[in-house]
């Protein structure tokens, strides 16, 4: 990632004194306009992060390189993005390694595309929608850079009809009826493999769970992540009184092998109860 002096060409996020937060793309001579009067970006081009910065009427803003989260906050969206708050548990679900060969649908605004690219994916994306597929592309280029579209491939194509790979370690999904992808992904995926969906609803949730039991696919879990922030200011520490209530459900499941998946099962091994505490499995979806 980037070191040093901050270069024109560069985002940049400036933070106000109310932690109202801007993202700015610094070009010589330019001016970004606020409230108080204009904040030059000469100001800022070949200085550190950390660094305050005065409007022209003395606001302060302080300047850094955004992170992932703050990019995926405030860049612009064709659709609703994933939220850091799941984007760091999904990238664990998944398992995601340096050079992981994975399958992504649909892309969208390509929040999920950086996170999992940031990782090391090497990422076949299918999406849908031509505008939606070059949103995606673009946004990866402006955060990490023009290079990182080598590991991504992106098609505007229906995952629904299928997945043109073999012998791919992750399959992740971020679209309404992730079930009509499950056989596919048992095609592609190799053994061990494992599948990722997101999704907003539980109903939508019931039937891909219902699909993954009809699979070749195991180890299914589903969880959702709660994030409260705390107010911490003096004697005052508290929860926040707001935070995101809900956004959506994590769903995972690994492909097992042929052997596996054949109806015998385990006879002589009674299944334990997984709905009452200490028995046996660790409750679905500990991470
Ligand atoms: C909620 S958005 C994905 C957001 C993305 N994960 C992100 O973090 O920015 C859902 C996307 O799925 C795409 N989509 C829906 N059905 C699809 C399908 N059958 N095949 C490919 N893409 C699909 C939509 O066009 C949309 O761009």
């Amino acid at each position: 990632m980037n070191r040093g002096p901050l270069r024109p060409g560069e985002r940049v996020l400036l933070v106000d004194s109310k932690g109202r937060r801007y993202l700015v793309t610094l070009s010589a001579g330019a001016e970004f306009h606020t409230h108080a009067g204009p904040v030059a970006h000469d100001s800022i081009i070949g200085g550190e992060e950390g660094r305050v910065v005065r409007s022209a009427r003395g606001s302060r803003y302080t300047v850094f390189r955004p992170t992932l989260s703050d990019v995926v906050l405030e860049m612009p969206r064709g659709a609703q993005v994933i939220y850091p708050k799941d984007l760091g548990p999904l990238l664990l679900l998944a398992d995601v390694f340096p050079g992981a060969r994975i399958l992504e649908s649909g892309l969208g605004s390509g929040a999920l595309s950086m996170a999992l690219l940031r990782a090391g994916a090497e990422i076949t994306g299918y999406e849908l929608r031509p505008d939606f597929a070059e949103r995606a592309r673009s946004n990866v280029a402006d955060f990490l850079g023009a290079a990182a579209l080598e590991h991504y491939h992106v098609e505007v194509r229906d995952v629904y009809e299928g997945i043109d790979a073999a012998g791919l370690d992750r399959v992740v999904l971020d679209l309404p009826e992730p079930w009509r992808v499950v056989a596919h992904a048992e095609a592609a995926l190799r053994p061990g493999g494992i599948l990722v969906a997101y999704l907003p609803t539980i109903v939508q949730v019931a039937t891909l769970r219902e699909t993954l039991v009809r699979s070749a696919f195991g180890m299914a879990a589903t969880l959702e992540v709660l994030q409260r922030g705390w107010h911490v200011e003096g004697p005052s520490v508290r929860p926040d009184h707001r935070m995101v209530a809900h956004t959506g459900f994590l769903t995972s499941a690994r492909l097992l092998d042929e052997a596996a998946t054949t109806p015998a099962g385990d006879a002589d091994e009674p299944a334990a109860p997984d709905d009452e505490p200490g028995g046996g499995a660790e409750p679905d979806g500990r991470l």
